[in-house]
């Protein structure tokens, strides 16, 4: 089976966040799994001198006016084959993907993401560059969203399963992009790519797919309610039978407290004293005070209203009365960054805030804090709270998506036994005083070294890996051939 992995960003090459750790690890697991896989990805600024000698297949001519070259080369530290659109206009910015560094939104990313989601349904046709021609093109948000379309212009033999990461960010446009992107008029309607009055590329995704797919199972039932769907929950519900929810997994190498190069001591499951080392040398760099017992809460995230984070911020003088201390690392929302500075002032050594993103540092707070608090409003999947129990740094949950599926609560028995099931805390309802009485429990779960160290232990046991999320998707894939 061939598979074209359509994404606009992957780890290690360009990363804003977890659709890039996916992009990254899962067609490895698909190639481990007997697939012959083949990514596309945007050259953005510097990724060819990031790979190894990049090959020019050929020229595309993408729209009237757009001639793209195309490269081959492998993912960095694989030897999966990476087709990169070298564009100069389009894509050789300074600056994020989908971001100018100080003006927002790239004006012309429905340009810029409509050539991404055209190769790939040119590349799904016989063409001049390569025999090679996937069986399932799969698309990954919306970047992606209007190659299902394409590939049903262009007249493929490709069948195309589209995966929603996050249903919050939509690429909506001015309709009038339809014109630049070689649309037709007639599919400009609520059966087709409209959405309300605009051009929308997570609709188009929705609407033509032959399969879709979205991070958890439970996110996939949720995205099918009007409090998840953002509109869309009619079209979800519509599309049920062809909608599945398969759980991400994580790169077990990347992230791995055993053997991460970041980490100033390594650990496992067995070596946990060694996880308090860690923890001293995380005090001592972020100007934490030094005080080994002290309970240590982390958080790795974009500053943004989905993560939930300004209850933490809410509840934060309350909590931090009994002496916790709080690492924070993320970026996003101006107003809620300032919050967090200012609670670092009024609390030096008692919390630290990085403010920016910084791959070294998220590896470390991950490994060096005790507890990882992630009280998100809705979380597709969420892979710091896999990153944590990975690293036995006890996830504490919103009761959402993917971190409801990953995370398995519980409480401690009336004869003092922990639930041999049990990898983190999550939280009974989404509001300040549920995340405050939340991290509470943890504190004191913290403070019984025996519950705690049990605890530890069977997060660290879980299985998070890709494998079995990979043979899912393998599933999902003979399906749809068969179909
Ligand atoms: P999302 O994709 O919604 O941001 P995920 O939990 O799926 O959430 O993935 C976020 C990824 O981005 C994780 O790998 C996380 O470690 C990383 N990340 C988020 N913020 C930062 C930051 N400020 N610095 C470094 N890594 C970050
Ligand atoms: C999105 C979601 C996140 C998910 C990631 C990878 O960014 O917000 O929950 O883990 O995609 O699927």
């Amino acid at each position: 089976m061939r598979l074209l992995f359509v994404t606009s960003e992957i780890f290690p090459l360009i990363k804003t966040g977890g659709l890039a750790d996916v992009s990254g690890a899962l067609p490895a697991a698909l190639t481990a799994a007997g697939l012959d896989v083949q990514i596309l990805l945007p050259a953005y600024r510097g990724i060819l001198a990031q790979c190894e000698s990049p090959q020019r297949l050929g020229a595309l001519q993408a729209f009237h006016d757009i001639r793209c070259d195309i490269y081959r080369t492998t993912l960095p530290g694989t030897n999966i084959p990476l087709l990169l659109i070298d564009d100069l206009a389009l894509y050789d910015r300074y600056g994020g993907p989908y971001h100018h560094p100080v003006y927002g939104d790239w004006q012309d990313n429905p340009l810029r993401f409509g050539l991404l989601s055209k190769v790939a349904a040119m590349l799904s046709v016989p063409n001049m560059l390569q025999p090679w021609q996937p069986d399932i093109v799969h698309c990954n948000d919306w970047q992606t969203g209007l190659t299902p379309y394409y590939l049903r212009q262009m007249g493929s033999q490709a069948k195309s399963i589209f995966s929603i990461h996050n249903l919050a960010f939509q690429g909506n446009f001015h309709a009038d992009w339809r014109y630049r992107l070689t649309l037709n008029e007639n599919d400009f309607q609520a059966e087709g790519y409209e959405f309300y009055g605009h051009l929308s590329f997570m609709k188009a995704g929705l609407y033509y797919a032959d399969a879709l797919s979205t991070v958890s199972p439970t996110y996939a039932k949720e995205i099918q309610t009007e409090q998840f769907g953002f509109g869309f929950q009619g079209l979800l519900q519509h599309r049920a039978q062809d909608l599945t929810g398969i759980l991400n997994g994580i790169d077990t190498e990347v992230w791995d407290p055993a053997i991460d190069p970041y980490l100033p001591v390594n650990y496992d499951a067995f070596t946990l004293s060694r996880k308090n080392e860690v923890k001293q040398a995380l005090q001592t760099e972020l100007g934490l005070q030094p005080l080994v017992t002290a309970p240590l809460l982390g958080v790795v995230s974009r500053l943004t209203h989905q993560k939930g984070l300004d209850m933490l911020v809410e509840i934060a003088h309350e909590l931090l009365a009994s002496g916790c201390q709080l690492a924070v690392l993320g970026s996003g929302e101006a107003a809620l960054e300032q919050q967090y500075l200012a609670l670092m002032q009024q609390y030096p050594g008692q919390v630290a805030v990085t403010i920016g993103y910084n791959e070294p540092l998220s590896h470390r707070i991950m490994a060096g804090t005790d507890i990882f608090v992630m009280p998100s409003r809705f979380e597709p999947c969420g892979l710091n709270q896999m990153y944590g129990l990975r690293y036995g740094t006890i996830p504490v949950v919103a009761n959402t998506g993917g971190l409801a599926d990953s995370v398995q609560g519980g409480e401690i028995t009336a004869t003092g036994d922990l639930p041999p099931t049990m990898t983190g805390l999550v939280m009974a309802e989404n509001n300040p005083s549920t995340l405050l009485v939340t991290l509470r429990q943890a504190i004191q779960l913290y403070a019984n070294s025996g519950q705690w160290h049990q605890l530890q232990k069977q997060a660290m046991r879980q299985d998070v890996s890709w494998e079995t999320s990979a043979k899912h998707y393998l599933d999902e894939y003979k399906k749809l051939l068969s179909s």
